[in-house]
């Protein structure tokens, strides 16, 4: 098995490798790749750590050799927020550069599956594909937005709320990555019963909460040590699907049938060969149906933009 990372020297980027270097299982390879010259450092940093996976980086002029033999490509390449900014912000600079990387992966890891970490994920995943597909290597059941910080980020904000364990604790999050895409289904919690008022503040921290980082970190950047862990959390289910565990579920951010957007994030099962099926996320609340009706217009343009700038570019 080999997990490529690409923007590995980044905030997110180095985060996400310790956490891989320290959890991938025994005889993987990880590939760091990134156009800072720092990258061969970061590997050679991580690789005194003891576990039985072996590291090596990767500099700009060699992601051919980073990506040839990747099982797993996770990308949390590209620029983060600064405050007052929106994801939508990002898009000028980090669209090029996800499609750059997807043309490569799409020359030298077709098979792969990709992970896609960098923001606005609603947009850079419909890029993802349409890039994938204009090389002729597009297999939706390979291409994956990383969503899991939202749920992370849910399961804490409740079990904090109601003094529950957040090991046991399930919040689903479907939609999108961003603002009001973000849609908590706290109507589906098992052992919490919310007040109207609650469901309302709660819901909107979880789909702020990446904006309270960002403020947080005052011009620094936005999340990046509960970024990394939640995609290494998604990439340790990829790598267990992929080595046939069975009964592998992650809330992703997935094409599917299209009855909410092309792109939704939604429970999915992970196989062998990436998505094995994707699940309806079932019955929701009043409340959330109406913020879901409300958004959809929001993150099908978002989904638009990037369709765009791969078939349309201005
Ligand atoms: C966040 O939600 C970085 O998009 C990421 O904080």
């Amino acid at each position: 098995m080999k997990v490529a990372v690409l923007g590995a020297a980044g905030g997110i980027g180095q985060a996400l490798s310790l956490l891989l270097k320290t959890q991938l299982p025994a005889g993987t390879e990880l590939a760091l790749y990134d156009v800072a010259p720092v990258v061969p450092g970061v590997a050679v940093d991580l690789s005194h750590i003891p576990t039985a996976v072996k590291v090596e980086g990767f500099g700009a002029d060699n992601l051919d050799k980073a990506l040839t033999g990747a099982d797993v490509v996770l990308i949390p390449a590209g620029v983060p927020r600064k405050p007052g900014m929106d994801r939508s912000d990002l898009f000028n600079i980090n669209a090029g550069i996800v499609r750059n990387l997807i043309d490569a992966i799409a020359d030298h890891a077709p098979e792969a599956c990709i992970g896609i970490i960098t923001n606005p994920v609603n947009t850079t995943v419909a890029i993802a594909a349409e890039a994938l597909k204009a090389k002729g290597k597009y297999n939706p059941a390979k291409l994956f937005g990383v969503t899991t910080l939202d749920v992370i980020r849910a399961e804490t904000f409740v079990a904090e709320l109601k003094g529950l364990d957040v090991e046991e604790i399930v919040v689903p999050v479907i939609g999108g990555h961003s603002g009001t895409t973000i849609l908590p289904l706290l109507s589906q919690v098992e052992g919490a019963d919310f007040t109207q008022e609650e469901i309302e503040q709660l819901t909107h921290r979880i789909q702020n909460a990446g904006t309270e980082v960002v403020e947080a970190k005052a011009g620094g950047g936005s999340a990046t040590l509960s970024m990394g862990l939640a995609a290494a959390r998604f990439c340790l289910s990829l790598v267990d699907a992929l080595n046939g565990e069975d009964d592998v579920y992650e809330y992703t951010y997935v094409e599917g049938d299209g009855e909410d957007a092309r792109f939704f994030a939604q429970p999915v099962l992970i196989g062998k060969d990436g998505v094995k099926e994707i699940l309806h996320y079932g019955d929701i609340s009043e409340y959330e149906a109406k913020c879901k009706a409300d958004m959809l217009d929001g993150l099908k343009a978002d989904i638009k933009l990037g369709e765009d700038f791969v078939n349309n570019p201005a």
